[in-house]
């Protein structure tokens, strides 16, 4: 890769860290699936040792930053005083895949600048170990997939558009009606639908230009806040379907192309009246 910011340099040796240790267990997970007792526990240790190495390694080189992280909450730094800056990480996003054995899970770290204005993110750093990906980008510097910069697409017609989405399958009742709806309305006038199973990677891959849109209704700041960033870095849009300021902390999201993110606004919208 080529020359990286202090604050990415962190985050992607943490990354790297954790990403060994998941691509360990993702080994025994796939011999686990025959088991009587199924893999669950094993993989809610993953994702736990998963975390602590992110945690341990982010600490050790930026002990004035706080965290926000899946499994263990909030975390405030061990300096006094109003906290500047801040990690948002998800140590492992796409949890059922990689119960499943399928090979499709990440690691996301946001960071946080926090402010009298308000909080922003101001870089993020995606992993994708199996398929050994790594999306970043930091405010103002735009967004790269290891060398490559990133551009979100340039097609302006949702029927020729690939759109992804998530079931809210682990979420309650409204979220999964919201869906429904959702994906209802959609039918028909795209060129097709995803449901990859991460929500940090379907980001990146609106980034990418892989996919031109992607909402999701109950999503949490760990599975959006570094995606955010990379998503808009590469060109694209975020928002929340609801009209919040910080989508990061919405309840629901939609990123996409500058192209058909007026025309998929609009049909999601008119689901959630
Ligand atoms: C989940 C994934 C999934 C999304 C869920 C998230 P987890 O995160 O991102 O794609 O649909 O809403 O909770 O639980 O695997 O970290
Ligand atoms: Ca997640
Ligand atoms: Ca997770």
């Amino acid at each position: 890769m080529a020359a990286l910011s202090p604050n990415i340099t962190i985050m992607l040796r943490a990354a790297e860290k954790a990403a060994k240790s998941l691509i360990r267990d993702f080994g025994e997970v796939e011999n686990l699936q025959v088991s009587r007792k199924g893999p669950a526990n094993f993989v809610s240790a993953a994702d736990l040792r998963s975390e602590e190495i992110i945690f341990e390694d982010l600490k050790k080189s930026r002990p004035a930053f706080g965290f926000l992280m899946e499994e263990r909450g909030e975390v405030k730094s061990e300096t006094a005083g109003q906290e500047e800056f801040r990690f948002i990480v998800d140590p492992l996003d796409g949890t059922t895949n990689f119960l499943h054995g399928i090979p499709h899970f990440n690691i996301s770290i946001g960071l946080e600048r926090i402010t009298d204005s308000g909080r922003e993110i101001i870089a993020g750093l995606i992993m994708d170990p199996i398929k050994n990906e790594v999306f970043h980008a930091e405010k103002g510097t735009g967004a790269f997939m290891q060398n490559r910069r990133l551009r979100i697409s340039a097609r302006k017609e949702l029927a020729h558009s690939i759109v992804a989405g998530g079931d809210a399958a682990s979420k309650g009742k409204p979220e999964q009606s919201r869906f429904i709806k959702g994906i209802t309305a959609l039918t028909g006038y795209t060129s097709g639908f995803r449901r990859m199973g991460a929500a940090a990677l379907d980001l990146c891959y609106v980034a990418a230009g892989r996919f031109d849109g992607f909402w999701e209704h109950g999503l949490k700041p760990w599975d959006v806040a570094a995606g955010t960033l990379i998503v808009k870095e590469a060109g694209g849009t975020v928002i929340s379907l609801y009209g919040d300021s910080n989508p990061v902390y919405a309840d629901s999201i939609l990123a996409s192309n500058v192209g058909i993110h007026a025309e998929l606004k609009k049909i999601l919208q008119q689901t959630m009246e």
